[in-house]
């Protein structure tokens, strides 16, 4: 009987060390330890059984059976801390840095080509002692046409294909509102520009319902349509970077007198005639002329003792001529392979 018991406790415990080297997970030597080692594990019941035995044989059988439990324990603790270190080694080469790999590096963004045309426009104005102002995009009726000579009847109110927001709340048409505001807030001598959105309920190849404009705006006592005419043929010079010509047409606007369309050189072709020029040489740039007397009487200044310029310039399309951009809705696409080629 001790012979047959002890026998079989040492395959027993044969067995369980080969499992137990061989196991190559904690789960899997857990399961091993449950199943030598557990309540009803077969290590266990050698205790048990030793009530059914021979008392003089029980000691020594008592003995073998603590032992090989000792045995087996160490064996699983060694074991379990080895499959510890190698899952700890494993996660460690997953999770290593490889230093030596290239940056991704980090993608500078730049100025969109609006706002880079309109800082150039800003800075060549700021040379010649004009401040910037802003006003509301959303505007009254008073400040976008009333106060700017455009009553309720009048025509070019038909030019502006507004926005209404209510009656009387509109999303401004042009920058012009801004010279009303800045003359009721400001004495002259006024040298301004005021650049900002506009908005007109219009949109094809060639226009937005949204774009840029810049308002200029000079009143003093002995201001003429020849500084007029010297501010912005020396603006156009410096923003195209090119001695230009420049001629001055007569046109109408309700809030100057007299009023001029502006026309410079064609600078694609060098006025020898081409597509965009439609063969003329010449472009037509901005909307200029004198203050109307009957503005300076809205903003309430003497129309006797003052005098003034003003004009207008579409940002998109002197951008578009200046960078040869030949559809203005690349502007507002926003793809990164057109806005790149302007950082
Ligand atoms: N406000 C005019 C427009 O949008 C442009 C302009 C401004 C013309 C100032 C003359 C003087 O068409």
């Amino acid at each position: 009987m001790s012979n047959s018991s002890e026998q079989e406790l040492d395959k027993l415990v044969g067995d369980a060390r080969t499992a137990i080297r061989t196991a190559e997970d904690l789960a899997t030597l857990d399961a091993i330890r449950v199943q030598f080692l557990g309540k009803r594990g077969s290590i266990t019941r050698q205790l048990k059984q030793i009530g059914t035995m021979e008392p003089s044989l029980r000691p020594r059988f008592g003995l073998a059976v603590n032992r090989a439990k000792r045995t087996l324990e160490l064996d699983i603790e060694r074991r379990r801390d080895q499959l510890k270190d190698a899952a700890v080694a494993e996660q460690l080469t997953q999770d290593a840095i490889d230093v030596t790999l290239p940056g991704r590096g980090s993608g500078v963004g730049g100025v969109h080509p609006i706002t880079r045309a309109m800082q150039n426009m800003e800075d060549i104005f700021a040379h010649m002692g004009f401040e910037t102002a802003s006003g509301p995009e959303l505007e009254d009726d008073f400040h976008n046409f009333e106060a700017l000579n455009i009553p309720p009847d009048h025509p070019a109110r038909a030019m502006h294909d507004t926005f209404y927001v209510d009656a009387s709340t509109l999303l401004r048409t042009h920058t012009s509102p801004v010279q009303i505001r800045y003359m009721r807030a400001h004495p002259p001598p006024i040298r301004v520009i005021a650049p900002g959105r506009v908005y007109r309920c219009d949109s094809d190849v060639t226009h937005t319902p949204m774009f840029h404009q810049i308002e200029g705006l000079a009143v003093d006592r002995t201001i003429s349509f020849a500084d007029l005419k010297g501010v912005l043929t020396v603006f156009l010079r410096n923003f195209f970077e090119t001695e230009l010509k420049v001629r001055f047409r007569p046109s109408y606007f309700p809030f100057t007198e007299p009023s001029a369309e502006v026309d410079m050189s064609c600078v694609l072709c060098g006025a020898a005639g081409c597509r965009v020029c439609k063969q003329s040489g010449w472009l037509e740039v901005l909307g200029c002329g004198m203050v109307h007397p009957e503005v300076f009487r809205h903003v309430g200044l003497d129309d006797e003792a003052n005098t003034g310029f003003a004009f207008g310039l579409g940002v998109e399309r002197l951008a578009m001529l200046r960078y040869g951009v030949d559809d203005l809705r690349l502007f507002f696409e926003n793809d990164l392979g057109f806005l790149r080629q302007f950082r």
